[in-house]
């Protein structure tokens, strides 16, 4: 009965949600979740445990993490008073979500826009601060729908509006004139464009929020070899970047954290590229391949990843793939388009043939 009382106090909305899952133990083939997939050579790890050595991880972190603000103003532009930082930029989303919350006038709850499919966060987290939530339909070409979106936008006045260019799961770039008349267009809503994947499709919307203050964009170590130290930053106006840092949990990234990041951004700038170049065309290999099965046909991407249209049964594929200890994602029971869809994460080479070889094996 206390059980039942203690739930009664949760938000209401996460009654709608699950919880965030991931599979329990990777097979040897992982190429279900945007990652890169390499980690540092030898003499990188050594350069990383030099650092380390150094760490004081008995004092908290540097709340206001200088030395990797000042990495990222000088890696991507800007002062490093207009970065925010995060674990991972999930936790980016989630400080937004708390913080940009005040309903419009005449509005009991804050309203959020994003066309769909996207990155599932964008709802999740959203509703899970209580916010109103509108997904507007991409174009048959997983494209912004310019009207629909002006439309929503003008109905329902959100306070945010995400776009992720490359955008999760399709891996297509949104049309860049499209995403600049709305932002254009409406200026009184933060527009946070989302380029956790901008690495791979060497585009960026950094003069757009250069020049309007109505534009954030959000960035991640995540997709280009840090995923485990889980950081990411929102750049925004320092007007607006420093309402924002209100709400941010003073010491939420760890010196370990602050300290590879650092490295990242600059000493291992070059390694990084050589991977972002490697994969793009491997990219383009594996498309190539896969599309030589009738059954296959690979949307254009300009991320890490593909979005694989199957015209037989994806759980059955899925299941066969994993059979040969290989992992890809599918999306049973999400937006009904993606249903007759697989994503597969660009691997090495070696993981790519494998992946190549059993796409043949089972298909034939
Ligand atoms: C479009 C997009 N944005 C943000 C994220 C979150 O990345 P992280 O929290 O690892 O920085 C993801 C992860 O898949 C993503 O696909």
């Amino acid at each position: 009965m206390s059980i039942e009382s203690l739930k009664s106090l949760f938000r209401p909305e996460l009654a709608e949600l699950s919880a965030y899952r991931v599979p329990p133990s990777p097979p040897a083939v992982k190429l279900d979740a945007n990652e890169s997939p390499w980690t540092l050579p030898p003499e990188a790890r050594a350069r990383v445990a030099s650092v380390m050595h150094t760490a004081e991880i008995n004092r908290y972190p540097d709340g206001r993490a200088v030395e990797l603000r000042k990495a990222l103003a000088w890696g991507l532009g800007g002062s490093k008073d207009e970065y925010v930082l995060g674990a991972g930029s999930d936790e980016l989303i989630s400080l937004m979500a708390t913080a940009m919350s005040a309903p419009r006038a005449g509005r009991e709850r804050p309203v959020v826009v994003f066309p769909e499919p996207t990155f599932v966060m964008y709802r999740m987290t959203s509703r899970a601060h209580g916010w109103q939530t509108m997904g507007v339909p991409l174009d048959d070409h997983w494209d912004l729908d310019a009207d629909a979106m002006a439309a929503a936008i003008e109905e329902a006045e959100p306070n945010l509006v995400y776009y992720a260019t490359p955008n999760n799961p399709t891996g297509n770039c949104f049309s860049r004139d499209r995403i600049e008349a709305l932002v254009n267009g409406f200026p009184n809503t933060l527009h946070v464009i989302d380029e956790a994947y901008g690495a791979y499709s060497g585009q960026s919307f950094a003069s757009l929020c250069e020049e309007t203050p109505q534009c954030a964009l959000l960035g991640t170590l995540s997709k280009v070899g840090f995923a485990g130290i889980r950081v990411g930053w929102v750049r925004l106006d320092e007007a607006l970047s420093a309402e924002l840092e209100k709400v941010r949990q003073p010491f939420n990234l760890s010196t370990p954290s602050q300290m590879v990041a650092t490295l990242a951004l600059t000493d291992f700038a070059p390694l990084l590229e050589d991977h972002i170049t490697t994969i793009v065309s491997e990219r383009e290999r594996l498309a190539t391949e896969l599309d030589g099965h009738g059954a296959l046909t690979c949307f254009p991407s300009d991320s890490n990843f593909l979005l694989v249209h199957y015209s037989g049964d994806v759980p059955e594929l899925c299941a066969a793939l994993l059979d040969r200890e290989i992992a890809v994602r599918q999306f049973a029971g999400g937006n009904e388009r993606l249903r007759s869809c697989i994503r597969i994460t660009i691997g090495t080479p070696e993981e790519n043939q494998r992946l190549i070889e059993a796409v043949g094996d089972i298909l034939g």
